[in-house]
């Protein structure tokens, strides 16, 4: 069993603190008050008492980091070397709907780069972990993504865009070509556990657009570390800028970054 460092530590108690609220939030779902943030976006009041539990029990932990919150967005800190991107609720929609599929995710930044990854999934007290050069984990179990190399036998993890957000067409392109390929396609709801499914070899592979970076920051870093591959679109290393993600073990990476081109190529233009 590994012993997990100072600062997973710090991550993982923070989880697991913000998590004790959310699932009491969780059993009381249909009573939540909710407010509309945005067009098709919802907050939950369980979302913002997360983040706040993150926030402090991060910041009591390792004072001056910087902190990239989806909610409280971009804070600067006195460490310039350091940065926290939190996603206090991934899976808000299930989570409203009742659905027990949603994480908590935290990253740690040093110097432009994740170092550490934290996704937990409280109703199934499922704990990924991984860090830099010393590999992936599930509680205490080590991580490898999966070994299939045939697209025809593997299963794909997506997010599907809704109401006016992405493009449909394009959208719809890719996943008429990967539904063709592979033994099917899983929308679950949160990317960040698409991304620690990877690392799981649950799924064989997972491909979204437009992501934020605290929806990818943990995930990315499991998937490496369990020695899978991750890219933006384009095969580049730009995914927490530009959203784009496909991520998947080294034999079928490949595969799937063509089909995704070429769907691409032959998508009508966005309206
Ligand atoms: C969303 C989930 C979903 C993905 C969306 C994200 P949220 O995050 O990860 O799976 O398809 O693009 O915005 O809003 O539940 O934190
Ligand atoms: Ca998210
Ligand atoms: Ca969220």
């Amino acid at each position: 069993m590994p012993v997990r460092s100072p600062v997973l530590n710090v991550m993982a108690h923070a989880a697991l603190k913000a998590a004790r609220g959310l699932l009491r939030d969780f059993g009381e779902v249909e009573q939540l008050q909710v407010s509309v943030k945005g067009p098709g976006e919802f907050v939950s009041t369980a979302d913002l008492k997360a983040e706040r539990t993150l926030r402090s029990e991060l910041t009591r932990a390792r004072p001056g980091y910087g902190l990239l919150f989806e909610e409280g967005g971009v804070e600067e800190g006195t460490d310039k070397h350091h940065r926290w991107i939190v996603d206090p609720l991934d899976g808000t929609t299930n989570f409203l709907h009742g659905i027990p599929h949603f994480a908590i995710s935290i990253a740690l930044e040093r110097d432009g780069e994740i170092v550490a990854g934290v996704i937990y999934e409280p109703t199934r007290d499922e704990m990924f972990s991984a860090e830099k050069g010393i590999g992936a984990y599930l509680n205490d179990r080590r991580l490898r993504v999966s070994a299939r190399r045939q697209l025809g036998e593997a299963v794909i993890g997506t997010g599907l865009p809704f109401r006016d957000k992405g493009d449909h067409a394009a959208y719809t392109a890719t996943l008429a070509s990967i539904m063709a390929a592979t033994s099917g396609v899983r929308r679950m709801g949160a990317a960040a556990l698409d991304l620690a499914y990877v690392a799981a070899g649950r799924f064989d592979g997972f491909w979204e657009f437009g992501l934020c970076p605290w929806d990818i920051a943990a995930g990315l870093l499991l998937v490496r570390e369990a020695g899978g591959f991750v890219s933006d679109l384009s095969g580049g290393q730009d995914m927490m800028r530009c959203g784009d993600v496909l991520a998947a073990n080294d034999k079928l990476h490949l595969p799937l970054a063509a089909l995704i081109k070429e769907a691409l190529r032959a998508a009508p233009p966005a309206a």
